[in-house]
């Protein structure tokens, strides 16, 4: 079902030209009205989720949410989980989480994503497979029609042994959709970035449609070396977008 709501930010007839950052709020807050006190919660990564955080930590300091267990998704979300007081525990102590809610790179209509160009897929996937339900939150700007379509990365994370073996391989098995790699590097210093866990990401750019994508990911996940990739496939049960009209809720 799909859902329309007039955005608080944006009431009829207001002249306020909402940013893209606006959005992103926007879509967050709205995901935290999901949160309940006692719930163990999956806090993501990047622009988007940083917002669904603050919120968190704001309703909890208000004393509107309480017994609040985090679970974040990268070692920048602990940071700033921790720098606003949120109660943190991991998936060995928690092994179920009752709501994730995370930022994506790319949205398709059945709700798979691309992550991880902020970096943090593994983390974030084990997080999000872990949880009972897991609410996506983006601006419109995030929405394809295929996910790997969009001209830009999908992010495979891999040991750093032998990475540019691992790259070649890659492009490979997605020869037919004229796949090309790169290694990511770090923009400041020109080395490999290093993921939280010590890896390298290997950003693969296709430019045809991949296909079936389990297939695609099935035959990713075969390669030795490589760690995990930045498919999200089935994994989310709800998605909130923030665009200039107002909210779209879709919920599988
Ligand atoms: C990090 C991610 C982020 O969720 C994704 O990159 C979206 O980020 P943003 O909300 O900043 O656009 O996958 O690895």
């Amino acid at each position: 079902p799909t859902l329309m709501v007039p955005s608080a930010a944006s009431p009829p007839c207001s002249s306020v030209t909402l940013t893209q950052d606006d959005l992103k709020k926007i879509a967050a807050y709205k995901a935290v009205e999901h949160v309940k006190s006692g719930m163990v919660v999956g806090l993501g990564t990047g622009s988007t989720a940083k917002h669904a955080v603050d919120r968190i930590a704001q309703l909890l300091q208000q004393g509107k949410l309480k017994d609040i267990v985090g679970i974040p998704t990268s070692t920048k979300t602990h940071e700033q989980a921790v720098s606003l007081g949120i109660p943190l525990s991991d998936l060995d102590s928690h092994p179920i989480v009752d709501l994730a809610i995370e930022g994506a790179d790319e949205v398709d209509p059945e709700l798979n994503l691309v992550k991880g160009r902020g970096g943090s897929l593994l983390r974030e996937k084990m997080v999000e497979s872990a949880s009972k339900k897991f609410v996506v939150i983006v601006d419109e700007s995030k929405l394809v029609k295929h996910i790997g379509g969009s001209g830009l990365a999908m992010p495979v994370e891999v040991i750093p042994f032998c990475w540019n073996h691992s790259l070649k391989r890659l492009v490979n098995l997605f020869a037919d959709s004229g796949c090309v790699g790169q290694l990511r590097k770090c923009p400041e210093s020109g080395k490999p970035y290093v993921t939280d866990n010590g890896n390298y990401i290997i950003d693969l750019y296709f430019e045809r449609d991949i296909g079936d994508l389990n297939e695609a990911s099935d035959g990713i996940l075969r390669l030795p070396g490589i760690v995990e990739h930045g498919m999200f496939i089935g994994l989310a049960t709800s998605l909130i977008v923030a665009g200039i009209d107002g909210v779209t809720v879709k919920t599988k």
